[in-house]
């Protein structure tokens, strides 16, 4: 070690900024839900970070810093997204939490976050509310309120919809925020509800609410539900001769869907950001290096979670890391909401939410929904 860097180590030490010495590595944690029915989102969320990171530290890191990711299974349960946030914040003392993956566990481990003043970062979590926990919430995953509308439309258009049926999940934050948005978008575009159908987590027969589905005759179903239940109802509908197309929202939109239902997958329409049929040149880019690195396509998840770390990253490049973790956490929470990039989910930036209680809400993604529908095993975009 040489005089001068050992000099300001012990100064350092003296000053208490005890995180000096591993400034070489900027510790950011994930928590993801890497088991479970939710376990399919986890695991291409932590395909993207880890590529991203990679490919980062490859070039340099940040400012010299190599990125360190700390990953915890959450299990997509609220419960464990809690203590893995606190294991993560006060034990691994990372400067940043991406996750939890979904929004039913965001809603109960943010807070912690908030209240520690460390940022935390969703790319999965799309519900009503998140980001009005407070000014420490970010999220690149753009919510089921922004893209249901335009899915909508364009589903209704190519398919001379005229009425639906609704069938959700009604024990889940996303899945109920997603009704909630089908409702007021089928609304506003005057389309009027045949039946609306509900079903709980870890439910595996359909078969009662599809029936019912199938009498009332809707020209399309729209389902708010996560994919561990989404591909059975797609599946046991399909069975029963219901072969209206299916409008989703954010938790349809997994290539799981085409394991789960196979032959019966086709039709089901969905909007993000992100398609693997966009060819520009920041996608393609991601596409080729994750189909190098994984052996399988990325799906929207592997997607918004790469652009995630790139986001960081550059927000990490405006600012000085000091060690003092504290002080390191509120700067990169400061110097977020400026950061835009152009991503494999195309151009994004930050708009700032309403907070709860009058207080500075936290940050939700501006990006424009691309729509498409599920056609011989691929997502085809329409307009
Ligand atoms: N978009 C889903 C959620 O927010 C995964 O829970």
């Amino acid at each position: 070690m040489n005089r001068i860097f050992s000099q300001t180590l012990v100064a350092a030490a003296a000053l208490g900024v005890t995180a000096f010495a591993q400034a070489a590595d900027v510790k950011i944690g994930l928590a993801a839900a890497l088991s479970g029915g939710a376990g399919q989102y986890g695991a291409a969320i932590r395909n993207g970070f880890q590529l991203a990171a990679e490919e980062l530290n490859a070039a340099g890191g940040v400012n010299g810093n190599t990125i360190k990711l700390v990953i915890e299974d959450e299990q997509g349960k609220k419960e464990e997204a809690i203590n893995v946030f606190k294991k993560l914040i006060f034990q691994d003392k990372v400067v940043l939490v991406f996750g939890p993956t979904l929004s039913n566990s965001a809603q109960a481990a943010d807070p912690i976050a908030q209240a520690a003043q460390t940022p935390v970062f969703g790319t999965s979590n799309t519900a009503d509310g998140i980001t009005s926990i407070g000014n420490f919430v970010f999220r690149n995953s753009v919510t089921e309120a922004d893209v249901l509308p335009e899915t909508i439309r364009v589903a209704a258009k190519h398919n001379g919809v005229k009425k639906v049926a609704v069938l959700y999940g009604n024990d889940d934050v996303f899945t109920k925020s997603g009704y909630d948005n089908f409702k007021k978008a089928l609304e506003d575009l005057k389309i009027p509800v045949t039946t609306t159908e509900t079903f709980a987590k870890g439910d595996v027969d359909f078969k009662a609410q599809l029936t019912k589905i199938k009498a009332s005759n809707p020209d399309a179903v729209v389902l708010s539900a996560l994919i561990a239940e989404g591909g059975p109802i797609m599946v046991q509908a399909r069975q029963l001769g219901l072969n209206v197309p299916f409008i989703g929202g954010n938790g349809m939109n997994s290539v799981k869907i085409f394991e789960l239902a196979k032959d019966k997958a086709d039709g089901l329409w969905v909007g993000s950001p992100w398609s693997i049929e966009n060819n520009t040149a920041e996608n393609s880019k991601f596409i080729a290096a994750y189909k190098a690195k994984y052996n399988v396509a990325p799906d929207q998840f592997a997607a918004q979670a790469y652009d995630a770390m790139h986001i960081v990253a550059g927000a990490l490049k405006t600012i000085k890391i000091s060690g003092n973790l504290q002080a390191d956490r509120k700067a990169l929470q400061a110097a977020l909401p400026a950061i835009k990039v152009t991503g494999a989910t195309g151009a994004f930036q930050f708009r700032q939410a309403k907070g709860a209680g009058g207080k500075p809400g936290g940050y939700d993604a501006v990006q424009t929904p691309i729509v498409m529908v599920t056609r011989g095993g691929k997502y085809v975009i329409e307009k």
